[in-house]
């Protein structure tokens, strides 16, 4: 089980599951959920390793080394606390 808090609110996450529920429910706003519009993006500001590694669509976006797209991670396991 994992954990995704925003902004000092959370929600959890199963292992190996889409981030996308927790992050809607604490406020993320969604477009394409594809990795084209960026709407998503977040900064991780702990707990990048709880996340599933970037894919492609990630990469093509160039994205800063702390910023992910929410719609592309899967939870691992752990903590992640992210800023949108
Ligand atoms: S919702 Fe479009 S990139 Fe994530």
């Amino acid at each position: 089980m994992g954990k995704i808090i925003i902004e000092g609110r959370e929600k959890e996450t199963a292992d190996g599951e889409s981030i996308i529920p927790a992050c809607e429910e604490l406020g993320v706003t969604f477009g394409c959920q594809d990795g084209i519009c960026g709407t998503c993006i977040v900064e991780v500001q702990e707990g990048m390793e709880a996340l599933s590694e970037r894919n492609q669509a990630e990469a093509d976006m160039g994205l800063e080394p702390n910023q992910r797209l929410a719609c592309q991670c899967r939870m691992k396991t752990g903590t992640v606390k992210l800023k949108y």
